[in-house]
């Protein structure tokens, strides 16, 4: 990591699942906590927020909370729910210049209705990122609006490559980015769930149905995290001719099984092209 990025003053304004999980991996990867100012409503999170060595301030306690977290920083990064990130743009506008870089990672808010609520060319980042970057194997997708400097994108990617892959991206792909990488975890998660499941129906024991579930899927995902790994080529290595996995696969095959996760994630898309709608 170069000095300009290990130096970086950050704020994380909403400090719940996705925010945390984006400073949890950034300090994981080494960056200095005093260097890290994260903000919440309410003070139920503050202590063990507090433990990783970082500031926080609470909004609930102090209106200025907000906009004190952003006077002091580089980057801010606004985590609050996507229906609250235009009065959160409103209420930090006056703390902001053009040094500073804001980066969202709500779903479906555009750079359009941001912009709409900053002051004029302030640099601004449209982001996706998923709750793996907490233990260093995330996936962020950036869509910089044109106020943004070559510069700034790397600083930004520089910092968040210490916890998971990071893919630059015009702002149309983002819905579908999001339908893969962002809600993706989830589908892994349900994945396991429905083998414990199935194999509670077979009759094993249900902690046991679940660590062998767990374990499998934890285990394909770190030989899937090798770049050079082919999805498609690491399921046909374990496939052997009239063995049992490809019984498995044919029934999936026969079942739907691809079509209805292609329906799934395009249901994911169309929600956040919906949700951009009903908030832009
Ligand atoms: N969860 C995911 O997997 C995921 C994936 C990609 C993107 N996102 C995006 O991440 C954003 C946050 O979602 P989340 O799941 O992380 O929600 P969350 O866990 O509810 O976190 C929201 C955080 O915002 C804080 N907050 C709310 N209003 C605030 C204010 N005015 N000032 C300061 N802090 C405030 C809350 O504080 P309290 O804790 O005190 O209430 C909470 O810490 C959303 O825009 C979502 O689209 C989430």
């Amino acid at each position: 990591m170069s000095e300009a990025t290990k130096n970086l003053k950050l704020s994380f304004l909403g400090a719940g699942s996705m925010n945390g999980a984006i400073l949890r991996g950034i300090v994981a990867s080494g960056h200095d906590p005093k260097l890290i100012t994260a903000t919440l409503r309410s003070d139920k999170r503050a202590a063990e927020l507090r433990e990783l060595g970082i500031n926080v301030l609470v909004s609930d306690q102090d209106a200025e909370a907000n906009a004190k977290a952003v006077a002091q920083t580089d980057i801010v990064f606004l985590g609050v729910k996507p229906v609250g990130i235009t009065d959160l743009c409103d209420e930090i506008s006056s703390a902001l210049s053009p040094d500073k870089v804001v980066v969202s990672v709500a779903a479906a808010i555009t750079l359009e209705s941001m912009q709409a609520h900053l002051p004029a060319n302030q640099p601004v980042i449209r982001s996706m990122p998923n709750t793996p970057l907490m233990v260093g194997a995330g996936v962020v997708g950036l869509s910089p609006a044109r106020s943004v400097s070559e510069e700034q994108t790397r600083l930004v990617t520089e910092l968040l490559s210490g916890s998971g892959d990071v893919h630059v991206i015009d702002e149309d792909q983002q819905n579908a980015l999001s339908a893969i990488s962002g809600s993706g975890p989830a589908y892994a998660f349900y994945l396991a769930e429905a083998m414990a499941n199935a194999g509670v129906a077979m009759g094993l024991d249900e902690k046991l149905a679940i660590d062998l579930a767990r374990a499998t899927v934890a285990g394909a995902g770190k030989m899937l995290s090798d770049p050079q790994a082919v999805p498609g080529e690491l399921r046909k290595a374990v496939t052997s001719p009239k063995g049992t996995t490809e019984q498995a696969i044919k029934t999936f095959d026969e079942q739907g099984i691809p079509k209805i996760i292609a329906a799934g994630t395009q249901a994911a898309a169309a929600r956040a092209a919906q949700l951009s709608e009903e908030l832009g």
